[in-house]
Protein backbone atom coordinates (compact mmCIF):
# COMPACT_ATOMS: atom_id res chain seq x y z
CA UNK A 1 0.00 0.00 0.00
CA UNK A 2 1.38 3.47 -0.69
CA UNK A 3 0.66 5.80 1.83
CA UNK A 4 2.50 9.15 2.52
CA UNK A 5 6.22 9.04 3.98
CA UNK A 6 4.69 10.47 7.45
CA UNK A 7 2.31 7.94 7.74
CA UNK A 8 3.97 5.26 6.46
CA UNK A 9 7.16 5.94 9.17
CA UNK A 10 4.32 6.43 12.16
CA UNK A 11 5.29 4.43 15.31
CA UNK A 12 2.50 2.91 16.83
CA UNK A 13 1.64 3.34 20.45
CA UNK A 14 3.56 0.93 22.82
CA UNK A 15 1.14 1.38 25.75
CA UNK A 16 -1.37 0.46 23.51
CA UNK A 17 0.36 -2.29 22.58
CA UNK A 18 0.79 -3.49 26.25
CA UNK A 19 -2.97 -2.76 26.57
CA UNK A 20 -3.73 -5.13 23.79
CA UNK A 21 -1.26 -7.92 25.48
CA UNK A 22 -3.22 -7.91 28.95
CA UNK A 23 -6.71 -7.40 27.22
CA UNK A 24 -6.10 -10.54 26.06
CA UNK A 25 -5.29 -12.26 29.09
CA UNK A 26 -8.55 -10.91 30.40
CA UNK A 27 -10.38 -12.21 27.87
CA UNK A 28 -9.15 -15.48 28.70
CA UNK A 29 -10.30 -14.84 32.32
CA UNK A 30 -7.16 -13.86 34.05
CA UNK A 31 -7.48 -11.17 37.14
CA UNK A 32 -5.47 -8.47 36.22
CA UNK A 33 -4.42 -5.52 38.16
CA UNK A 34 -3.92 -2.91 34.82
CA UNK A 35 -2.35 -0.04 35.82
CA UNK A 36 -1.39 0.63 32.01
CA UNK A 37 -3.42 3.33 30.99
CA UNK A 38 -4.02 6.56 31.43
CA UNK A 39 -7.76 6.98 31.90
CA UNK A 40 -10.94 6.35 34.27
CA UNK A 41 -12.99 3.26 34.74
CA UNK A 42 -15.94 4.84 35.09
CA UNK A 43 -17.51 2.56 37.47
CA UNK A 44 -14.53 3.44 39.28
CA UNK A 45 -14.01 7.06 39.06
CA UNK A 46 -17.16 8.14 37.21
CA UNK A 47 -17.61 12.13 36.16
CA UNK A 48 -19.55 14.43 38.26
CA UNK A 49 -22.87 13.69 38.96
CA UNK A 50 -24.36 17.50 37.76
CA UNK A 51 -22.43 17.43 34.83
CA UNK A 52 -23.43 13.72 33.30
CA UNK A 53 -27.10 15.33 34.11
CA UNK A 54 -26.13 18.80 32.20
CA UNK A 55 -25.18 16.51 29.18
CA UNK A 56 -28.15 14.88 28.78
CA UNK A 57 -30.59 18.08 29.54
CA UNK A 58 -28.52 19.84 26.55
CA UNK A 59 -29.24 16.60 23.93
CA UNK A 60 -32.95 16.84 25.14
CA UNK A 61 -32.93 20.46 24.49
CA UNK A 62 -32.09 20.40 21.21
CA UNK A 63 -27.78 21.04 21.09
CA UNK A 64 -26.86 18.76 17.96
CA UNK A 65 -25.57 21.08 15.58
CA UNK A 66 -22.40 22.36 15.05
CA UNK A 67 -20.82 24.66 17.81
CA UNK A 68 -19.19 27.95 16.58
CA UNK A 69 -15.31 26.97 15.42
CA UNK A 70 -13.34 28.30 18.73
CA UNK A 71 -16.13 27.02 20.98
CA UNK A 72 -19.37 28.18 22.36
CA UNK A 73 -18.84 31.70 24.20
CA UNK A 74 -20.70 30.10 27.56
CA UNK A 75 -17.73 27.79 28.19
CA UNK A 76 -15.14 30.46 26.54
CA UNK A 77 -16.37 32.62 29.25
CA UNK A 78 -16.84 29.95 31.86
CA UNK A 79 -12.86 28.62 31.41
CA UNK A 80 -11.64 32.24 31.63
CA UNK A 81 -13.34 32.54 35.12
CA UNK A 82 -12.10 29.25 35.87
CA UNK A 83 -8.82 30.02 35.14
CA UNK A 84 -8.17 33.64 36.91
CA UNK A 85 -10.03 32.51 40.32
CA UNK A 86 -8.83 29.41 40.30
CA UNK A 87 -5.53 30.27 39.42
CA UNK A 88 -4.91 33.97 39.04
CA UNK A 89 -4.40 33.87 35.43
CA UNK A 90 -6.26 36.51 33.78
CA UNK A 91 -7.50 36.21 29.92
CA UNK A 92 -10.37 37.01 27.91
CA UNK A 93 -12.61 34.72 26.55
CA UNK A 94 -11.49 35.86 23.28
CA UNK A 95 -8.44 34.10 23.73
CA UNK A 96 -9.46 30.61 24.59
CA UNK A 97 -10.07 27.96 21.65
CA UNK A 98 -12.41 24.65 22.77
CA UNK A 99 -11.43 21.37 21.14
CA UNK A 100 -12.83 17.85 21.38
CA UNK A 101 -10.06 17.32 24.06
CA UNK A 102 -6.97 18.98 24.46
CA UNK A 103 -4.91 16.54 22.17
CA UNK A 104 -5.88 18.54 18.82
CA UNK A 105 -5.07 21.70 20.68
CA UNK A 106 -1.54 20.30 21.60
CA UNK A 107 -1.60 19.56 17.80
CA UNK A 108 -2.53 22.73 16.39
CA UNK A 109 -0.25 24.52 18.63
CA UNK A 110 2.46 22.34 16.85
CA UNK A 111 0.97 23.40 13.18
CA UNK A 112 0.59 26.66 14.03
CA UNK A 113 4.03 27.22 15.38
CA UNK A 114 6.30 24.94 13.71
CA UNK A 115 7.50 24.70 10.11
CA UNK A 116 9.19 21.84 8.66
CA UNK A 117 12.55 20.89 10.13
CA UNK A 118 11.86 23.45 13.35
CA UNK A 119 13.73 22.61 16.32
CA UNK A 120 11.25 21.39 19.07
CA UNK A 121 12.80 20.52 22.22
CA UNK A 122 11.43 18.54 25.30
CA UNK A 123 12.38 16.62 28.03
CA UNK A 124 12.33 12.94 28.35
CA UNK A 125 9.83 10.98 29.67
CA UNK A 126 7.64 12.89 27.96
CA UNK A 127 3.79 12.05 26.63
CA UNK A 128 3.41 12.18 23.22
CA UNK A 129 5.51 15.08 21.61
CA UNK A 130 7.42 12.29 19.76
CA UNK A 131 4.56 11.67 17.81
CA UNK A 132 3.35 15.18 17.18
CA UNK A 133 7.25 16.41 16.26
CA UNK A 134 6.28 13.58 13.64
CA UNK A 135 2.96 14.67 12.16
CA UNK A 136 4.31 18.44 12.23
CA UNK A 137 7.74 17.14 10.56
CA UNK A 138 9.89 18.97 13.13
CA UNK A 139 13.48 17.90 14.28
CA UNK A 140 12.43 16.42 18.05
CA UNK A 141 15.21 17.32 20.66
CA UNK A 142 15.04 15.14 23.41
CA UNK A 143 16.29 16.04 26.55
CA UNK A 144 17.17 13.02 29.12
CA UNK A 145 16.03 14.23 32.91
CA UNK A 146 17.09 12.66 35.99
CA UNK A 147 15.54 10.76 38.91
CA UNK A 148 17.19 12.78 41.31
CA UNK A 149 15.27 15.88 39.72
CA UNK A 150 12.08 13.59 39.86
CA UNK A 151 12.18 13.25 35.83
CA UNK A 152 11.70 17.19 35.92
CA UNK A 153 13.59 19.44 33.48
CA UNK A 154 15.90 21.97 34.79
CA UNK A 155 17.36 25.53 33.32
CA UNK A 156 20.87 24.10 32.83
CA UNK A 157 19.50 20.86 31.08
CA UNK A 158 17.80 22.64 28.65
CA UNK A 159 19.75 25.57 27.86
CA UNK A 160 22.09 24.23 25.40
CA UNK A 161 19.57 23.51 23.22
CA UNK A 162 16.69 26.35 23.10
CA UNK A 163 19.20 28.46 20.67
CA UNK A 164 17.00 28.58 17.68
CA UNK A 165 14.23 26.28 18.68
CA UNK A 166 10.84 27.38 17.96
CA UNK A 167 8.95 25.46 20.77
CA UNK A 168 9.74 24.18 24.25
CA UNK A 169 7.02 21.93 25.08
CA UNK A 170 6.48 21.39 28.97
CA UNK A 171 4.15 19.34 31.49
CA UNK A 172 3.34 19.53 34.74
CA UNK A 173 2.15 17.73 36.76
CA UNK A 174 4.17 15.39 34.22
CA UNK A 175 2.35 12.07 32.52
CA UNK A 176 3.83 9.69 32.98
CA UNK A 177 5.86 10.56 36.51
CA UNK A 178 3.02 12.26 38.57
CA UNK A 179 5.89 14.75 39.75
CA UNK A 180 5.48 18.64 39.52
CA UNK A 181 7.58 21.40 38.54
CA UNK A 182 9.43 23.15 41.94
CA UNK A 183 8.79 27.40 41.84
CA UNK A 184 12.32 27.66 41.17
CA UNK A 185 12.96 25.19 38.70
CA UNK A 186 10.76 26.42 36.46
CA UNK A 187 11.12 30.19 37.27
CA UNK A 188 14.66 29.47 35.97
CA UNK A 189 13.46 27.47 32.77
CA UNK A 190 10.87 30.79 32.15
CA UNK A 191 13.97 33.14 32.68
CA UNK A 192 16.18 31.08 29.75
CA UNK A 193 13.05 31.18 27.36
CA UNK A 194 12.97 34.89 28.20
CA UNK A 195 16.73 35.51 27.72
CA UNK A 196 16.38 33.79 24.54
CA UNK A 197 13.81 35.77 23.26
CA UNK A 198 15.68 38.73 23.78
CA UNK A 199 18.61 37.25 21.60
CA UNK A 200 16.48 37.05 18.88
CA UNK A 201 16.30 39.48 15.87
CA UNK A 202 13.14 41.57 14.89
CA UNK A 203 11.12 39.86 12.43
CA UNK A 204 12.60 36.02 13.49
CA UNK A 205 10.54 33.36 15.08
CA UNK A 206 10.38 33.47 18.82
CA UNK A 207 10.82 30.32 21.29
CA UNK A 208 7.50 29.66 22.09
CA UNK A 209 6.58 27.94 25.09
CA UNK A 210 3.74 25.10 25.36
CA UNK A 211 2.70 24.53 28.91
CA UNK A 212 0.39 21.84 29.39
CA UNK A 213 -1.31 21.39 32.70
CA UNK A 214 -4.24 19.34 32.07
CA UNK A 215 -3.68 17.58 35.33
CA UNK A 216 -3.25 20.72 37.55
CA UNK A 217 -6.19 20.84 39.89
CA UNK A 218 -5.10 17.15 40.91
CA UNK A 219 -2.21 17.98 42.99
CA UNK A 220 -1.62 16.36 46.55
CA UNK A 221 -1.10 17.08 50.16
CA UNK A 222 1.76 20.86 50.01
CA UNK A 223 2.56 19.98 46.28
CA UNK A 224 1.24 23.77 44.38
CA UNK A 225 1.07 23.63 40.69
CA UNK A 226 2.92 26.35 39.01
CA UNK A 227 2.92 27.98 35.41
CA UNK A 228 4.81 30.24 33.21
CA UNK A 229 3.13 33.45 33.22
CA UNK A 230 1.71 33.35 36.91
CA UNK A 231 5.85 33.73 37.56
CA UNK A 232 7.04 35.49 34.65
CA UNK A 233 4.06 37.54 33.25
CA UNK A 234 6.20 38.47 30.19
CA UNK A 235 6.62 34.85 29.08
CA UNK A 236 2.50 35.99 28.22
CA UNK A 237 3.31 36.59 24.58
CA UNK A 238 4.98 33.42 24.00
CA UNK A 239 3.02 30.79 26.31
CA UNK A 240 0.27 28.32 25.18
CA UNK A 241 -2.15 26.76 27.86
CA UNK A 242 -2.87 23.51 27.25
CA UNK A 243 -6.02 22.82 29.49
CA UNK A 244 -9.63 20.82 29.48
CA UNK A 245 -12.03 18.71 31.72
CA UNK A 246 -10.62 15.06 31.11
CA UNK A 247 -8.56 14.01 33.69
CA UNK A 248 -9.37 16.58 36.41
CA UNK A 249 -13.31 15.62 35.71
CA UNK A 250 -12.76 12.33 35.35
CA UNK A 251 -14.01 13.05 32.27
CA UNK A 252 -11.40 11.36 29.09
CA UNK A 253 -15.01 10.35 26.92
CA UNK A 254 -16.47 13.66 27.30
CA UNK A 255 -13.81 14.98 24.92
CA UNK A 256 -13.83 19.15 25.87
CA UNK A 257 -10.50 20.56 26.00
CA UNK A 258 -9.49 24.56 26.18
CA UNK A 259 -5.89 26.05 25.01
CA UNK A 260 -5.43 29.91 25.85
CA UNK A 261 -2.58 32.22 25.06
CA UNK A 262 -1.67 34.83 22.36
CA UNK A 263 -4.59 35.82 20.56
CA UNK A 264 -2.74 35.52 16.94
CA UNK A 265 -1.64 32.06 17.94
CA UNK A 266 -4.79 30.64 18.86
CA UNK A 267 -6.27 32.68 16.15
CA UNK A 268 -4.34 30.26 13.65
CA UNK A 269 -4.87 27.26 15.85
CA UNK A 270 -8.57 28.46 15.58
CA UNK A 271 -8.96 27.82 11.68
CA UNK A 272 -6.60 24.42 11.73
CA UNK A 273 -8.53 23.16 13.76
CA UNK A 274 -11.56 24.46 11.76
CA UNK A 275 -10.57 22.44 8.59
CA UNK A 276 -10.18 19.19 10.73
CA UNK A 277 -13.60 19.99 12.66
CA UNK A 278 -12.12 18.73 15.62
CA UNK A 279 -15.08 20.42 17.94
CA UNK A 280 -16.05 19.64 21.24
CA UNK A 281 -19.71 18.55 20.75
CA UNK A 282 -21.81 21.29 21.41
CA UNK A 283 -24.08 19.43 24.27
CA UNK A 284 -21.32 18.69 26.00
CA UNK A 285 -19.82 22.32 25.80
CA UNK A 286 -23.35 24.24 26.64
CA UNK A 287 -22.88 21.30 29.55
CA UNK A 288 -19.38 22.20 30.73
CA UNK A 289 -19.97 25.43 30.48
CA UNK A 290 -22.97 25.24 32.64
CA UNK A 291 -21.10 23.12 35.54
CA UNK A 292 -17.30 25.36 35.71
CA UNK A 293 -19.46 27.86 37.60
CA UNK A 294 -20.92 25.73 40.40
CA UNK A 295 -18.08 26.26 42.40
CA UNK A 296 -19.55 23.84 45.50
CA UNK A 297 -20.12 21.23 43.09
CA UNK A 298 -17.14 21.38 41.40
CA UNK A 299 -15.09 21.74 45.08
CA UNK A 300 -17.13 18.53 46.24
CA UNK A 301 -16.51 16.69 43.22
CA UNK A 302 -12.98 17.86 43.15
CA UNK A 303 -12.79 16.86 47.17
CA UNK A 304 -13.64 13.50 46.96
CA UNK A 305 -12.06 12.34 43.34
CA UNK A 306 -8.26 13.39 44.50
CA UNK A 307 -8.63 11.79 47.52
CA UNK A 308 -9.72 8.50 46.13
CA UNK A 309 -7.14 9.14 43.67
CA UNK A 310 -4.44 9.75 46.22
CA UNK A 311 -5.39 6.40 48.35
CA UNK A 312 -4.61 4.03 45.56
CA UNK A 313 -1.49 6.51 44.74
CA UNK A 314 -0.72 6.09 48.53
CA UNK A 315 -0.85 2.21 49.00
CA UNK A 316 1.15 1.78 45.54
CA UNK A 317 3.81 4.04 47.24
CA UNK A 318 3.45 2.89 50.57
CA UNK A 319 3.45 -1.41 49.06
CA UNK A 320 6.46 -0.35 47.21
CA UNK A 321 8.61 1.12 49.90
CA UNK A 322 7.63 -2.26 52.25
CA UNK A 323 9.25 -4.34 49.37
CA UNK A 324 12.40 -1.66 49.67
CA UNK A 325 12.73 -2.09 53.57
CA UNK A 326 12.63 -5.76 52.80
CA UNK A 327 15.40 -5.62 50.37
CA UNK A 328 13.96 -5.81 47.35
CA UNK A 329 15.67 -3.62 44.69
CA UNK A 330 12.71 -1.33 44.27
CA UNK A 331 11.19 2.18 44.63
CA UNK A 332 9.03 4.67 44.20
CA UNK A 333 7.95 8.66 43.96
CA UNK A 334 6.43 10.34 46.83
CA UNK A 335 3.17 10.82 44.67
CA UNK A 336 2.60 14.60 43.83
CA UNK A 337 0.16 15.25 41.41
CA UNK A 338 -1.70 13.33 38.05
CA UNK A 339 -2.80 9.96 38.42
CA UNK A 340 0.68 8.10 38.25
CA UNK A 341 2.99 7.01 40.42
CA UNK A 342 6.53 6.12 39.35
CA UNK A 343 8.18 3.03 40.05
CA UNK A 344 11.74 1.53 40.20
CA UNK A 345 12.10 -1.99 39.82
CA UNK A 346 15.96 -2.56 39.59
CA UNK A 347 15.76 -6.10 38.24
CA UNK A 348 17.07 -5.98 35.03
CA UNK A 349 19.46 -9.05 33.42
CA UNK A 350 17.64 -11.34 36.53
CA UNK A 351 16.68 -14.70 35.36
CA UNK A 352 13.19 -15.75 35.69
CA UNK A 353 12.41 -19.22 36.72
CA UNK A 354 11.20 -20.63 32.84
CA UNK A 355 15.12 -19.34 32.25
CA UNK A 356 14.47 -16.19 30.33
CA UNK A 357 16.85 -13.42 31.06
CA UNK A 358 15.17 -10.25 31.58
CA UNK A 359 17.06 -7.85 30.22
CA UNK A 360 14.70 -5.13 28.85
CA UNK A 361 12.17 -3.36 30.09
CA UNK A 362 9.48 -4.79 28.06
CA UNK A 363 10.76 -8.29 28.82
CA UNK A 364 9.82 -7.38 32.64
CA UNK A 365 6.75 -5.51 31.91
CA UNK A 366 5.62 -8.83 30.16
CA UNK A 367 6.99 -10.95 32.90
CA UNK A 368 4.95 -9.17 36.03
CA UNK A 369 1.51 -9.04 33.33
CA UNK A 370 1.73 -12.78 33.03
CA UNK A 371 3.15 -13.43 36.62
CA UNK A 372 2.14 -11.18 39.11
CA UNK A 373 -0.95 -10.15 37.05
CA UNK A 374 0.43 -6.71 37.21
CA UNK A 375 0.66 -4.52 34.44
CA UNK A 376 2.43 -1.13 34.21
CA UNK A 377 4.04 0.94 31.63
CA UNK A 378 7.95 1.08 31.54
CA UNK A 379 9.35 4.70 31.03
CA UNK A 380 10.63 3.90 27.60
CA UNK A 381 7.39 3.83 26.22
CA UNK A 382 7.85 7.79 26.70
CA UNK A 383 11.30 8.40 25.14
CA UNK A 384 13.48 7.06 28.11
CA UNK A 385 16.16 4.53 27.61
CA UNK A 386 14.86 0.74 27.70
CA UNK A 387 17.30 -0.02 30.03
CA UNK A 388 16.39 2.16 32.42
CA UNK A 389 14.81 0.27 34.87
CA UNK A 390 11.48 2.76 35.47
CA UNK A 391 7.84 2.46 35.34
CA UNK A 392 4.66 4.38 35.03
CA UNK A 393 1.87 3.04 37.59
CA UNK A 394 -1.44 5.04 36.66
CA UNK A 395 -4.39 4.56 39.08
CA UNK A 396 -7.39 5.43 36.99
CA UNK A 397 -8.20 2.10 35.33
CA UNK A 398 -7.98 -0.10 38.92
CA UNK A 399 -9.71 -0.32 42.04
CA UNK A 400 -8.00 -0.11 45.34
CA UNK A 401 -9.08 -3.49 46.52
CA UNK A 402 -7.27 -4.71 43.04
CA UNK A 403 -4.34 -2.63 43.74
CA UNK A 404 -3.60 -3.63 47.43
CA UNK A 405 -4.30 -7.56 45.71
CA UNK A 406 -1.71 -7.18 43.33
CA UNK A 407 0.98 -6.27 45.52
CA UNK A 408 1.94 -9.43 47.33
CA UNK A 409 1.85 -10.76 43.72
CA UNK A 410 4.54 -8.47 43.01
CA UNK A 411 6.37 -9.25 45.95
CA UNK A 412 6.39 -13.02 45.18
CA UNK A 413 7.07 -12.28 41.29
CA UNK A 414 10.36 -10.05 42.33
CA UNK A 415 11.25 -12.88 45.03
CA UNK A 416 11.16 -15.45 42.25
CA UNK A 417 14.09 -13.93 40.16
CA UNK A 418 17.31 -14.89 40.43
C1 LIG B 1 -0.10 15.30 29.59
C2 LIG B 1 -1.33 15.03 28.79
N1 LIG B 1 -1.80 15.99 27.99
C3 LIG B 1 -2.90 15.79 27.25
C4 LIG B 1 -3.58 14.58 27.28
C5 LIG B 1 -4.77 14.38 26.40
O1 LIG B 1 -5.94 14.70 27.00
P1 LIG B 1 -7.34 14.67 26.21
O2 LIG B 1 -7.99 13.40 26.59
O3 LIG B 1 -8.06 15.88 26.73
O4 LIG B 1 -7.09 14.78 24.76
C6 LIG B 1 -3.12 13.56 28.09
C7 LIG B 1 -3.81 12.26 28.09
O5 LIG B 1 -3.34 11.25 28.50
C8 LIG B 1 -1.96 13.79 28.87
O6 LIG B 1 -1.49 12.85 29.67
Amino acid sequence: MQVSRMAGSLIGSEIIKIGNEVNDMIRKGEQICNLTIGDFDPSIFPIPAELQDKITRAYQSGHTNYPPANGMAALREAAATFTETRLGLAYSPTDFLVAGGSRPLIYATYLALVDPGDKVVFPVPSWNNNHYCHLSSAQAVMVETRPENNFMPTAEELAPHLAGATLLALCSPLNPTGTVFSKPDLEAICDLVLAENQRRQPGEKPLYLLYDQIYWLLTFGATEHYDPVNLRPALREYTIYIDGISKCLAATGVRVGYAFGPAEVIDKMKSILGHVGAWAPKAEQVATANYLPETTAVDAFLEQFKEKVQRSLDALHQGLQALKADGLPVDSMVPMGAIYLTAKLDVLGKIAPNGQVLSTTKELTSYLISEARLALVPFSAFGTDGAAPWFRMSVGGASLESIEAALPRLRTALQALR
